[in-house]
């Protein structure tokens, strides 16, 4: 097993993002949402589109893990917004793949600048925020373009 890299994104790695975003959502948020917004997370038919549009952004930090030439996880930021934009990853034999990523992300952030990051947490992702020193702002309701709702959770983490 080679060593876990973590490293920016091209436009050929769309599809293997859009599937390792697919097993996160589907083996590790199943227990806290229905099976329709499970469904809708993992995949809809504007998800290779909106990858390729994500990545092409000049704003985003957008970094995957990988091993061995297999995609594990992947992270987005938008430090200019002070953003936390996505976190998935994968089941995986390594560990803290997450937690890698939020750690590069987070330099990588730092270094333009940005001094905190928000973002809305899935319910089942907010251990993992609180255990990497996020803290709660408040909890709330994501619409989907569909009008299905999803309880979240706003979370913070001050990066100075
Ligand atoms: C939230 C998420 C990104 C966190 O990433 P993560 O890699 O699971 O979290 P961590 O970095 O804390 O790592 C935990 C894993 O490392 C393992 N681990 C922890 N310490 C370890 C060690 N020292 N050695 C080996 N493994 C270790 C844990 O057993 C766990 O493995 P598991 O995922 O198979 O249960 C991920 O769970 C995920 O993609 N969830 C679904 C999508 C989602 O909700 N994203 C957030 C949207 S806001």
């Amino acid at each position: 097993m080679g060593p876990l890299i973590i490293r920016s994104v091209s436009l050929g790695d769309a599809e293997a993002i859009a599937a390792c975003h697919k097993e996160a959502v589907e083996k590790k948020a199943a227990d806290f949402y229905s099976a329709a917004v499970i469904a809708e997370w993992a995949w809809t038919p504007d998800r290779l589109e909106k990858i390729h549009r994500e990545i092409q952004n000049p704003d985003f930090i957008y970094l995957v893990a990988s091993l061995d030439d297999r995609i594990l996880g992947y992270g987005i930021a938008n430090p200019s917004a002070s953003e936390l934009k996505s976190l998935c990853a994968r089941p995986n034999a390594v560990g803290r793949v997450g937690a890698t990523l939020l750690m590069a992300l987070v330099e990588q952030c730092k270094a333009r600048g940005c001094t905190y990051l928000e973002l809305s947490s899935s319910l089942n992702a907010e251990k993992f925020y609180l255990d990497n020193d996020f803290r709660v702002l408040k909890r709330d309701w994501h619409t989907s373009e569909s009008g299905l709702t999803m309880e979240c959770v706003m979370m913070r983490f001050d990066l100075s």
